[in-house]
């Protein structure tokens, strides 16, 4: 395949940039965080302020992965946790008008992103549920939910309302109550580069942006064939 560009906006630790570097692009991954465990290039900077730039032609890219912070949207800012909701900035609308006006092929994963597709780690034999809404910015591919989805295998291992659960799944997610050691999340969502718990949390696991970024690329190679015929 040819050497596509990706940019990795709010990449944290690099779940996503992972799956992009397995599918053959050239990651550079950019969060306001310093993220020494980021296994490709990295720039400490803003995420808008560089879709500001990406848009004046001042950073070169092919296509654009973000996942902005969903702990506005996640269940720890609702229910008993609704008092937090404001302590968060959501990020979402702002993220998806740039990348609409780039024009370039993008991706969005948050819950608010509309699910063009929605990824679980059945599908991909992992030892978590995951689900993640994944959003197709100026760009589409062919997923069918009722058809690509996967029956689970169990439950998730652990405490729900006071009772012990068994289960093929681990929580990737909170402390206590049976939830996954590091270890566990390493192994459960194929992460072996970061130990730090924060990072496994927020992290989607890499198959899923290789099963998107394999559908990317086919996407800019027919782009690329178009421009030369
Ligand atoms: C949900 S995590 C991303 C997880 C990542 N996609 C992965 O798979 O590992 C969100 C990240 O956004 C970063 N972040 C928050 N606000 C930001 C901003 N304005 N610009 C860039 N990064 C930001 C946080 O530091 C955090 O690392």
């Amino acid at each position: 395949m040819k050497r596509y560009r990706i940019a990795d906006l709010y990449c944290c630790a690099g779940g996503a940039g992972w799956g992009y570097l397995e599918t053959g692009f050239d990651v550079t991954g950019y969060d306001i965080v310093d993220r020494p465990r980021y296994p490709a290039s990295f720039v400490q900077a803003d995420a808008i302020e560089t879709l500001k730039r990406i848009l004046a032609g001042e950073i070169v890219v092919d296509a654009v992965h973000a996942s902005p912070p969903c702990q506005y949207s996640c269940t720890l800012t609702k229910g008993t946790n609704k008092h937090l909701a404001s302590r968060y900035t959501d990020l979402y609308d702002e993220t998806k008008e740039l990348m609409e006006a780039t024009g370039l092929p993008g991706v969005i994963e948050n819950p608010r992103a509309r699910p063009d597709v929605v990824l679980c780690g059945e599908m991909f034999r992992l030892g978590v549920i995951r689900h993640r809404n994944i959003e197709l910015v100026n760009w589409t591919t062919d997923f069918n939910y009722k058809r690509d989805h996967r029956k689970h295998r169990g439950r998730v291992r652990g405490f729900r309302h006071g009772v012990w659960h068994e289960g093929p799944y681990v929580a990737a997610y909170g402390n206590g109550g049976g939830k996954a050691t590091v270890r566990e999340m390493q192994e459960a969502m194929g992460i072996t580069w970061t130990d730090v718990r924060e990072e496994l949390t927020e992290a989607i696991p890499p198959a899923y942006t290789h099963w998107v970024g394999e559908r990317l690329a086919a996407h800019l190679n027919a782009l690329n064939l178009e421009e030369a015929a």
